[in-house]
């Protein structure tokens, strides 16, 4: 990392002084000042709607501070659109990516950039795409379609854009979010690749683990305001927390502190056979009154079909599912519903709220018909809610489409978990954490916990292996649809887990 100095003063790459940024009813930024050095990867840390993408909007020139300044190289710009800061070399790749899907890789590329000195051909273009994108150690082909492209290689083509139009900075709002463990590396890779050519990097995170280990500079951002600024090498997890959340964070293991009751899910040797694949196999267990048991296991081996099958929404092809007794293959949601489970899936935006809807009414929107609402006590539950799991939002009655990812998040959790009218005494949840800050993860394992002590049974499904030894009382991994290791929660051999993980057990 290296700073340039004039005159023995710091020269900063990019710098934000006394930034405020206000949004109807919301301080989103709050007097910020942000030093960013040349040659650094400096991470933004906050907790789900801190201000850190508003901050990064700021610094790429998409929003105009309401008060205060950007400074570029000490001198201050006036940035009035991305298309600007990008002439000053600043560029952003946001949380949601703006490509065209049916353009190639190459078109999506120079997309933009109207001033080309003269008409290139294809083959040119695709070439010098290519060599952008090999430079900085990103595989991508630029002949594809966007449209075909993963997740994660669609990132890929929203930095080699910024590169190729000569980003200097580069502003990534959670750029691992929607990357599997793999693509996190290779990211990292390209981030140094990137600091290593004398190119700066702001990377935007809530994600703590992650950050200590790429950052040279870490600042924490809550409610709109710095809370600290912290150098590699000082940055350890639980100071970065507390900056975070500003309390003390314990997420030591929570483990049932009494018997487990009778049997209320039950799977027995339950598959599911499409095409000739056996996507489950051969997969037996119990979930008792009282327990968490945790499917650990890599994203992509039977996960999915597995919960969706404890819920009801596709019949396994062999074996049965019963809850309480009753036998549950394929019923559907309402049935698996009344038989008693309820069930918190992992693609949430699809399934679970109506984002035009308030938060009061989607706490009530899976009661029974029969069920009558009393939208008093609906208010006080939705307001009890909002306290417990710090939900960021102007008040209860606030659409939910209006709060952030992470926040919107917990309010389906406190319907699924716990809402009163909710009589399930089975708990599906899948990734209940993924997307959450560090004090959410601690609220939400808070509630699991209440809700095991409270007698229900719950399957817990989460490529988070951390969080699956966190409050699991017993584990099992799965591997290609298969359960191929057991073990008790407070016995764990995590070596072995690891392995059974990676199908080498
Ligand atoms: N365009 C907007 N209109 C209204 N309010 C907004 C807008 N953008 C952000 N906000 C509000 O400003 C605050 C800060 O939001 P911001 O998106 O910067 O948070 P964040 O730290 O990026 O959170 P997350 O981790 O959830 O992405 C939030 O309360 C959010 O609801
Ligand atoms: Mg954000």
């Amino acid at each position: 990392m290296g700073s340039h100095r004039s005159g023995g003063a710091t020269l900063f790459a990019l710098s934000a002084r006394q930034v405020t940024k206000r949004f109807p009813g919301v301080l989103a930024n709050d007097r910020v000042d942000f030093d960013l050095l040349p040659g650094e990867v400096h991470t933004l840390l906050g907790e789900n709607g801190a201000g850190k993408s508003t901050l990064a909007s700021v610094l790429c020139g998409l929003y105009k501070p309401d008060e205060g300044a950007v400074l570029r190289n000490g001198t201050q710009v006036r940035l009035t659109s991305p298309r600007h800061g990008l002439q000053n070399g600043i560029a952003m790749v946001h949380q949601h990516f703006r490509l065209v899907d049916r353009f190639t890789v190459a078109e999506n590329v120079v997309l933009g950039h109207r001033k080309l000195p003269f008409r290139l051909r294809a083959n040119d273009l695709e070439d010098q795409v290519g060599q952008v994108a090999e430079r900085f150690g990103l595989p991508l082909d630029p002949r594809a379609v966007v449209g075909e492209l993963s997740a994660g290689q669609r990132q890929r083509v929203e930095i080699v854009k910024a590169l190729y139009h000569g980003a200097e900075i580069l502003l990534l709002d959670e750029p691992t979010a929607l990357l599997a463990p793999p693509e996190v590396e290779k990211l990292f890779e390209t981030v140094r690749a990137m600091t290593q050519a004398g190119k700066s990097v702001v990377f935007v995170s809530h994600k703590l683990g992650e950050v200590v280990d790429i950052s040279d500079r870490v600042t924490v951002m809550r409610d709109g305001r710095v809370t600290g600024s912290v150098a590699r090498g000082e940055a350890d997890t639980r100071k970065l927390a507390e900056l975070m959340v500003g309390r003390d964070i314990d997420l030591s293991p929570r483990r049932s502190r009494g018997e487990a009751k009778g049997t209320l899910l039950s799977l027995s040797n339950v598959g599911l056979t499409k095409d000739g694949v056996d996507h489950i196999a051969q997969v037996s267990f119990d979930v008792r009154a009282g327990e968490i048991v945790g499917v650990a296991g890599v994203s992509g081996n039977g996960q999915r079909e597995l919960a969706e099958i404890v819920a009801g929404l596709i019949a396994p092809t062999s074996g049965e599912v019963s809850i309480n007794g009753e036998r549950v293959n394929g019923v559907g949601t309402r049935n698996v519903r009344k038989a008693g489970l309820a069930y918190v899936p992992e693609d949430r935006l699809g399934t679970g709220l109506a984002p035009s809807l308030s938060i009061v009414d989607n706490l009530v929107l899976t009661r029974d018909r029969g069920f009558l609402v009393d939208r008093k006590s609906a208010h006080a539950e939705a307001e009890a809610f909002i306290a417990q799991l710090e939900i960021k939002t102007p008040n209860a009655l606030t659409a939910t489409r209006k709060l952030s990812g992470g926040n919107s998040q917990k309010v389906l959790l406190a319907r699924e978990i716990f809402a009163a009218g909710n009589n399930s005494r089975v708990l599906v949840v899948c990734s209940p954490t993924r997307g959450l800050d560090v004090g959410a993860v601690e609220a939400v394992h808070k509630l699991l916990d209440e809700a095991r002590s409270a007698g229900k049974a719950i399957l817990l499904i989460s490529e988070d292996l951390d969080e699956v030894l966190t409050l699991a009382d017993k584990i099992l991994v799965l591997y290609r649809g298969s359960v191929v290791h057991e073990a008790m929660g407070d016995q764990v051999d995590v070596e072995a887990v690891g392995l059974a993980m990676a199908g080498l057990s």
